[in-house]
């Protein structure tokens, strides 16, 4: 008997959702610009913002976070969480930080300088941004397949070897201060890189004597996914996929609010001792102490125990079984996604799904708004709004593909949630040639989608799908 889509879990305490009617939710998206995040929490039914610092903790969680120590130095709390991060990635120096992003910061500025490129299978857009803070080049080196959203492949996160070889032997040669793969590939659909594909870019990198680096947010989901499609990995377990991963790595970024199962955290791993003493320097200057790093003694703690949880089979096994229930459901409603199912969401191809709206019209927020309106959803655009540019002329020049990510929070939504957004999902579709572009009215100059404002562009036209 399957019983990957039976909760792992039962609910000891809950948490009420407001509906709304669909015309509360039409006037909440104009007065909104038209941008989900502008719109308040307590206006949305089911909220796939993001899998970002949004899980349920668990029982073990909130004890660990009651035997908490909250010194300033030599906290018992670092100790654990330190143990904790050094038995699953077995790096040297574990650092902690606030969030992912403060590791990049880290990371970036202790070892690349202005001129320095520094490929990616896909860089996250905290990650690239912060690498061009620092004069660096973000190239990101995903397969070709990565592009095709309708291609099935095991591995679509895997990184272009050829590629990087060539960037390290031709295009920038002596340029290259770091590798970082990203597991999963968070911008590229959730997809997993597999071993092999680490190996080989190891290889590369000691080659041209280049350190990697793990973008690590989404490594159980990452080693799991390995467990289950990749030759000679099917009897290990995901904590000794996870330690082997790690082993070709000279260090990580981590995010914890993804698989540390925690509402805030970050560390920055490493073996490089120089690098090390001026990371703590930073650290220290802008985040905080070494033994805490800007979390509170409470957060260690439940990082501590949140990293060992998402490495258990029942977890994940539930995890990736619901995201792939979730894509199939949509699927089979006739909506075109990203294939296969990631592991932390479900994207979304809007440009498949509104053929009618070029991407200069945004077509992944018209139809993020759609879904809102129809069903309280939120979901995040992927596509020319975030990796989009608009030039000094005003030229608005698209993103390679526009995804809508439909990313799911940790143990906090179950399967009858789910059967909804198919549901909605399905309506949407059924209506889609009715649906019209949006026009930009409002751009701030850096990570502009969190603060954009829009103005549909023409009246909707009539359906021919209404069935
Ligand atoms: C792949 C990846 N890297 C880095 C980050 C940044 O982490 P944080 O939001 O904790 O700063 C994220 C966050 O979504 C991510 O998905």
């Amino acid at each position: 008997m399957n019983l990957d889509l039976n909760e792992p879990f039962r609910i000891k305490m809950v948490e009420p959702i407001r509906r709304t009617t669909r015309a509360q939710r039409e006037k909440l998206l104009a007065a909104a610009g038209f941008n989900l995040f502008l719109i308040e929490a307590d206006d949305i039914l089911i909220d796939l913002l993001t899998d970002s610092g949004t899980g349920a903790m668990s029982t073990d969680q909130w004890a660990a976070m009651m035997h908490s120590d909250e010194s300033y130095a030599g906290s018992p709390s670092f100790r654990r969480f330190r143990d904790s991060v050094q038995a699953i990635t077995g790096f040297r120096h574990v650092i902690p930080t606030h969030q992912g992003r403060a590791a990049e910061r880290i990371l970036f500025t202790t070892l690349c300088k202005p001129g320095d490129v520094v490929p990616s299978n896909t860089h996250f857009d905290t990650t690239r941004a912060n690498c061009e803070h620092v004069g660096a080049e973000p190239l990101d080196l995903p397969i070709r397949e990565s592009f095709e959203p309708a291609c099935f492949h095991s591995f679509k996160g895997n990184m272009d070897t050829a590629r990087l070889e060539q960037t390290l032997a031709h295009v920038a040669p002596k340029r290259v201060p770091l590798v970082i793969l990203t597991v999963t590939n968070n911008s590229g659909g959730g997809q997993p890189v597999s071993m092999a594909n680490v190996k080989a870019v190891k290889a590369i990198c000691d080659r041209y004597h280049v350190p990697l680096y793990v973008d690590a947010c989404r490594f159980a989901e990452n080693s799991y996914f390995i467990k289950l499609r990749e030759p000679g990995y099917s009897g290990k377990t995901p904590r000794e996929i996870a330690r082997e991963m790690f082993s070709y790595a000279d260090g990580c970024i981590m995010s914890a609010k993804k698989d540390g199962l925690a509402n805030i955290g970050g560390f920055l791993c490493t073996n490089n001792d120089a690098a090390c003493e001026a990371q703590k320097e930073l650290l220290i200057l802008t985040e905080g102490y070494p033994t805490y790093g800007g979390l509170a003694g409470r957060e260690l703690d439940a990082i501590a125990v949140g990293l060992n949880e998402a490495l258990e089979e029942d977890y994940l096994s539930h995890r990736i079984g619901s995201t792939a229930y979730l894509g199939e459901g949509i699927a089979a409603a006739g909506v075109p996604i990203v294939q296969p199912p990631g592991g932390h969401a479900i994207y979304i191809d809007a440009r498949a799904f509104l053929p009618h709206i070029p991407p200069t019209q945004f077509p992944g927020s018209a139809l993020a708004a759609e879904l809102y309106v129809e069903a309280g959803i939120r979901s995040f655009e992927m596509g020319t709004l975030v990796f989009g540019k608009r030039d000094e002329q005003g030229v608005e020049h698209p993103a390679t593909m526009d995804l809508l990510r439909l990313a799911i929070p940790r143990r906090v939504y179950t399967q009858s949630h789910f059967d909804y957004v198919i549901r909605a999902g399905a309506a949407v579709w059924k209506r889609r040639d009715q649906i019209c572009g949006f026009e930009l009215v409002h751009q701030a100059p850096h990570l502009r989608h969190f603060t954009a404002r829009f103005r549909p562009v023409s009246v909707a036209r009539k359906s021919n799908h209404q069935t």
